[in-house]
């Protein structure tokens, strides 16, 4: 069944009417981000009469939520870390913190609000760049932080903008890489294929290619997988070409990565057959991407070891590797929470964001740093793995 954005979908056929049936990768990355009707690219008033959209994304109104619709106790940990980071590197003017893919804004106004309440000193030097491909989303970035000072925010559309090696501070992305377009394998008669995305009579569907390009193809030579048939996964390559941009845009600094995901030996484990690429719309969620095109987010599991592999050829050494729980427990979570009344929707709402089986422990921290050297941070003073644990796999009692 194909249904979704009318002009969406027709851009689409018409890429596959030039180049014959497109790698999945294409097809989510048009979905996501076509430059006028994409999932996060469309502005308000781009939606037709009577179509699935609410004129929401992300958030109650929209399809998913992240942790900071739900309370801003993340963000006010992320200004403690980021106050550590800035006393580590010997309090620069300015502090640059980069938020990558801020969404609608709001992890940014809290962190922002949480530095100008509790560390002034930064909240001084302070200089807030925010990164989106999607000019709608910067748009609504700009509504949620028009009561911040001006000269402390910049808006970028590229990473490619900041200059290499001119950032001091931190790096910082909260369900980034997980909205990055993958490319989805199965294995068939014992080869590793590619997943194609065709469009016959009115439909899109599925067929299975070799593999697109030798970045793919390299890219499983160093994993190495021994898949069954049937197998079905993702890979990733744009979030490796994004770490190791950030590495070259960094002089000294710390790169903050939260987002689901496992390392790669969890994620390509035989037993994980179909892989975690999901759709979400609203709140709900589902494995046809060719259902509601345009109208519904797709997301694939990040995988944390190749992450930490690329950013290291660039000169990212890995600080440490831990789930939200941990971080926010380093961080002092517990006497934030102490500051809520007890049972009532907001303190509700802060244990949501530290649910073992929930969003704690879902989403991983991956820290890395350049130019630092050995430094310990707070946010990984519990059970927090090094870059052993990302190769070999430590990990699966503790921070899966
Ligand atoms: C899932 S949303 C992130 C939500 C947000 N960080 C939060 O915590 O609520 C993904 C965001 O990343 C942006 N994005 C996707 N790819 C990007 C890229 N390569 N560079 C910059 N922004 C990107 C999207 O436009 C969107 O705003």
């Amino acid at each position: 069944m194909t249904s979704g954005h009318p002009e969406l979908i027709a851009a689409i056929v018409a890429d596959i009417a030039v180049k014959g049936p497109i790698p999945f990768a294409r097809f989510m990355e048009l979905a996501l981000y076509h430059p006028r009707f994409g999932y996060y690219t469309r502005e308000r008033g781009e939606e037709k009469a009577g179509a699935e959209w609410t004129g929401e994304r992300i958030g109650w109104a929209g399809d998913y939520y992240t942790s900071s619709d739900v309370h801003p106790i993340l963000g006010r940990a992320l200004a403690r870390q980021a106050k550590q980071i800035d006393d580590l590197l010997g309090e620069p003017t300015p502090f640059t913190v980069v938020e990558v893919g801020p969404g609608k804004g709001l992890l940014a106004k809290q962190m922002i609000e949480a530095s100008a309440a509790e560390y002034p000193s930064l909240f001084r030097r302070l200089r807030y760049v925010l990164v989106d491909r999607s000019p709608a989303m910067r748009s609504e970035q700009r509504r949620t932080l028009a009561h911040l000072p001006a000269n402390m925010l910049v808006w970028m559309n590229r990473l490619e903008d900041i200059p290499p090696n001119s950032l001091i501070g931190l790096v910082l992305s909260n369900e980034l890489l997980d909205a990055f377009p993958v490319h989805r394998l199965r294995v068939s008669e014992g080869r590793i294929c590619e997943i194609y995305v065709d469009y016959r009579q009115g439909e899109f569907i599925e067929c299975l290619r070799p593999l697109s390009c030798e970045a793919l193809a390299m890219h499983l030579r160093r994993l190495n997988p021994q898949w069954p048939d049937g197998y079905q996964t993702e890979v990733n390559l744009e979030a490796l070409t994004w770490i190791k941009q950030v590495a070259r845009r960094l002089q000294r600094g710390v790169v903050l990565t939260i987002d689901y995901g496992y390392t790669s030996e969890d994620l390509y484990s035989p037993a994980r057959r179909n892989g975690t690429f999901l759709c979400y719309f609203r709140h709900s969620i589902n494995e046809t991407p060719f259902l509601r095109v345009g109208f519904q987010d797709m997301t694939a599991h990040v995988d944390f070891s190749s992450l930490a592999e690329a950013g290291k050829a660039e000169g990212l050494d890995v600080t440490g590797f831990t789930n939200q729980l941990s971080f926010l427990a380093g961080l002092g979570v517990e006497a934030m929470i102490a500051e809520l009344e007890p049972e009532s929707p907001e303190f509700r709402a802060a244990l949501h964001l530290l649910k073992p089986h929930g969003m704690g422990g879902i989403f991983k921290v991956l820290i890395q740093q350049k130019g630092m050297g050995h430094i310990r941070l707070d946010g990984l003073t519990y059970r927090a793995f090094g870059e052993a644990a990302l190769t070999n796999g430590e990990t699966h009692s503790h921070a899966a």
